[in-house]
C-alpha cells in the first residue's frame, strides 16, 4: 500500500493512516514522507508494516552506514539536527500534561562510533555472529558504525579465529573499550557447555586487556584483567565484566557536568544514589556535599564501588548491595538515616521505579531535592505522573546518549512542594 507518513513516534516507528483513518506504523519512514509498505500485523485498533520502498524522499534523508542498521533502529536514515528536534518533539508529546516548560536539549558530539559496549550472538550452523532481530534470528554483523572503531577492529579478528576453530561452547560475544582504547573480551559459555584451554588459547594474543569468562552468575577472568577504567570529568571509574557502565561516556561526562551543576544550585547534604551502578552520579558529587549513599543491586558492581570509592571521595561514601525497593524503606525505618537525607539520585533501567521506591520518594518529607535520570520517557511519564503531587518538576533535560537510534535519555530536576 501507499501511505503518507504523518509522524515518527517514539521509539522510531513511522505513523500512517491507510484509507479508512486507521493508524498503521511502519518500520522506518520519516515525517512528508510518500512510502510504499507492505502489512505484516492486523490489529484491532492498529496496523503494522514494513517498508518496501520510499516514494517519495524527505529532505530529512540520508543514506545509512549500516547495513543493518534496521535491527538497531531505522533512524540512520535521518540527518541528525532533524533527529534531535524529532525526540525533543516526542518528549514533548510524551510529557504533555506533565511538564509543559522549555526541554533544554543536549545533543552529543559524536554521533557514530561512540557506543563503548557491544554483544554479539553467535549462531554456530549458519556460521553468523551479530545481532539479534525481531524474530530472534542472528543477522550477521561485520561491524557496526555506532561502535567505537576499536571493538569493531577487535571484532573482526574474534570472528576469523572463532571461524577458523569452529563451534566451541560459546552463544555470545561481548566487547567493552575504554577512551584509552584497552579492550575487554568477554566470552558468555552456554548453559550446559565450558570451553576448554585450546578455546581460550584462540583468543588469548589478539591484545586484549583481559578476556573474561561469564556463565550464568559466574564471572571469572581467563586472560589479564577482568575490569576496565574510564576517566569520567576528571574521575576514574573501574568496572567490572559485563557490570553496567555508561555506554556513551562523551554523554556521560555531559551529564555528570550538568548533574553537578544543577547540584550547585541546590543545598544538597546527604545524597542518595539510588541504582547507582559503579557510583559514577553520586561519587562525582563527593567534593560537594557532606555525604553520598549508594544502593546497587548487581554483585558485579561491589568490587569496582569499594575501588571507585578509594579513587573519589574523602572517606564520605558508602553502600549497600539490594534492591533500590528494600534498603530505601530500610533508611525510611532508620529515622536518623532519614533525617539525613536531603537529595535523592534514581536512575533506573527502563522499567523505571517500583511502587516502593515511588512510595519511599513521595513520603519521605526529609527529600527536597530529586534527580531522575531516565533511559525510558514512557516509564518515567508514569512515575513523574505520580511524584508530581509532591515535587515540582524544575527542568527536564535531553541527553543524547544514543544518536542514530530511537533511544531517549532524560535527567529531569525536581523540588519537593512546600506544604500548604
Ligand atoms: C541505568 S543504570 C545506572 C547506573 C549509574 N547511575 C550510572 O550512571 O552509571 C541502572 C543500575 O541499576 C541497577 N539496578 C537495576 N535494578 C535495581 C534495583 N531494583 N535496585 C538497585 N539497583 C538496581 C543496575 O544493576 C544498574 O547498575
Amino acid at each position: 500500500m501507499e501511505l503518507i507518513v504523518k509522524d515518527v513516534v517514539y521509539p522510531g516507528k513511522a505513523l500512517c493512516k491507510d484509507d479508512s483513518g486507521k493508524a498503521v506504523f511502519v518500520d522506518e519512514g520519516i515525517d512528508g514522507e510518500l512510502i510504499e509498505a507492505e502489512l505484516i500485523h492486523r490489529h484491532k485498533s492498529y496496523d503494522e508494516a514494513r517498508l518496501l520502498r520510499v516514494i517519495r524522499p524527505s529532505s530529512h534523508r540520508t543514506n545509512p552506514r549500516c547495513l543493518h542498521y534496521r535491527i538497531c533502529s531505522g533512524y540512520q536514515v535521518i540527518d541528525y539536527p532533524y533527529q534531535v528536534r524529532l525526540k525533543l518533539r516526542q518528549l514533548a508529546g510524551i510529557l504533555k500534561g506533565i511538564y509543559s516548560q522549555k526541554i533544554f536539549s543536549e545533543p552529543a558530539n559524536t554521533i557514530f562510533h561512540y557506543r563503548n559496549k557491544a554483544v554479539f550472538h553467535i549462531d554456530w550452523d549458519e556460521n553468523r555472529f551479530g545481532y539479534r532481530d525481531a524474530l530472534g534470528n542472528t543477522v550477521d554483523v561485520e561491524s557496526c558504525a555506532l561502535l567505537r572503531k576499536e571493538i569493531n577492529e577487535k571484532f573482526a579478528l574474534v570472528r576469523r579465529r572463532m571461524q577458523e576453530k569452529g563451534p566451541m561452547s560459546l552463544e555470545r560475544i561481548g566487547f567493552r573499550v575504554n577512551r584509552n582504547g584497552e579492550v575487554l573480551l568477554i566470552l558468555y559459555v552456554k548453559g550446559d557447555g565450558e570451553l576448554s584451554g585450546d578455546d581460550v588459547s584462540v583468543f588469548s594474543d589478539l591484545g586484549f586487556a583481559g578476556v573474561v569468562r561469564i556463565k550464568g552468575l559466574s564471572v571469572r577472568p581467563l586472560v589479564g584483567r577482568d575490569w576496565l577504567e574510564e576517566e569520567v570529568s576528571g574521575r576514574r571509574f573501574r568496572y567490572y565484566g559485563d557490570g553496567f557502565f555508561q555506554v556513551n561516556t562523551e554523554m556521560a561526562e555531559r551529564l555528570v557536568s550538568l548533574l553537578r551543576q544543577e547540584t550547585m544550585r541546590i543545598d544538597a547534604r546527604v545524597v542518595l544514589d539510588l541504582f547507582c551502578g559503579v557510583g559514577l552520579l553520586g561519587l562525582s558529587l563527593s567534593d560537594m556535599v557532606r555525604w553520598v549513599y549508594g544502593v546497587e543491586q548487581a554483585p558485579i558492581c561491589k568490587k569496582a564501588l569499594d575501588v571507585n570509592s578509594e579513587y573519589n571521595t574523602f572517606g564520605n561514601f558508602s553502600f549497600k548491595l539490594g534492591s533500590a525497593g528494600s534498603v530505601a524503606w530500610e533508611i525510611f525505618e532508620d529515622r536518623r538515616m532519614r533525617a539525613r537525607i536531603d537529595t535523592v539520585i534514581v536512575d533506573p533501567p527502563r522499567k523505571g521505579l517500583s511502587r516502593s521506591v515511588r512510595e519511599f520518594l513521595r513520603k519521605n518529607g526529609k527529600i527536597r531535592n530529586l534527580f531522575y535520570v531516565s533511559c525510558d520517557p514512557m516509564t518515567l511519564r508514569r512515575d513523574l505522573l505520580e511524584l508530581k503531587e509532591v515535587y515540582k518538576i524544575e527542568k527536564v533535560y535531553f541527553l543524547d546518549f544514543f544518536p542514530n537510534t530511537g533511544h531517549i535519555e532524560t535527567m529531569t530536576v525536581m523540588r519537593r512542594r512546600k506544604r500548604r
